[in-house]
């Protein structure tokens, strides 16, 4: 039994990297879509085609459990492959075998609510909204899962999306620091722009941005938090295999 770990390209593998640390024992299978790469700027059907294809490489390879360590292909398709697609494949090779994502524990550690705790709304007035910021593909940011999520289990939160269209590109690429500093400090520019100020915190919500966190952390305000990603997916997916035994990967 091994883990499956996919992404477009190389920005997943800042979440297989907490994941070998949280979960050491494991054997892990790490598919790259490189041919296809980037997903970010892709319709939506073709996303969807793309990550069944690749989820199906992986539960070939003998995984049963597959990570998709990349925003862009977990806002477009999660739901619907768990709901459509995984029930029938489930039964057509007749074992467990499951699909998570990692917006999910990204959302509990920005909120600090658990996915199946109710949100107590409050009456009394919020005296601070807390700005969120997230940068992610433009299909991430269509999609408006985190803006959707994170209302539903927070109204102290307000969200703003800035979608950066070539980053992911860029950084899969291999380009360097000072070619994508001024484009990572515009991207920064223009939220703040929208916002009024600088936001409270941000998520880096493409797994590719997570690899220069280094620059956006130049390019915001000194000392914003930024939500680590991949710890909160690792540590959550830690969890999910104590609940879930019959996916802990390993030997
Ligand atoms: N690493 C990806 C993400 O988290 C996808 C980038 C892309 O292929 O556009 O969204």
């Amino acid at each position: 039994m091994a883990i499956g770990v996919f992404d477009s390209g190389i920005g997943g593998l800042t979440a297989l990297q907490a994941l070998v640390r949280a979960l050491p024992g494991a054997d892990i299978v790490y598919l790259a879509d490189q041919a296809n790469s980037p997903y970010g700027g892709r319709p939506g059907e073709e996303i969807v085609e793309l990550v069944r294809e690749g989820c199906e490489r992986l539960f070939d390879r003998g995984c049963d459990l597959v990570i998709l360590a990349c925003n862009t292909a977990a806002a477009v398709t999660l739901r619907r492959l768990q709901q459509t697609w995984l029930p029938g494949y489930r039964a057509r090779v007749g074992r467990p075998v499951n699909v998570l994502g990692l917006i999910v524990p990204t959302i509990e550690a920005a909120t600090g609510v658990a996915w199946n705790e109710e949100l107590e709304r409050r009456d009394d007035k919020i005296e601070k909204l807390d700005i969120l910021g997230i940068f992610s593909t433009p299909a991430t940011a269509t999609s408006r899962v985190y803006d959707i999520e994170i209302a539903k289990r927070s109204d102290a939160v307000a969200v703003f999306s800035e979608p950066c269209a070539t980053l992911a590109r860029q950084i899969e690429a291999g380009e360097d620091d000072a070619a994508l500093r001024p484009v990572v400090e515009a991207h920064v520019a223009t939220l703040a722009r929208r916002i009024g100020r600088p936001p409270d915190r941000a998520i880096l919500g493409c797994t590719h941005y997570e690899i220069i966190a280094n620059l956006f952390r130049a390019a915001l305000p000194p000392g914003t938090p930024l939500i680590h990603q991949p710890d909160a997916t690792a540590e959550a997916i830690q969890r999910y295999l104590v609940r879930h035994p019959e996916y802990a990967a390993g030997g």
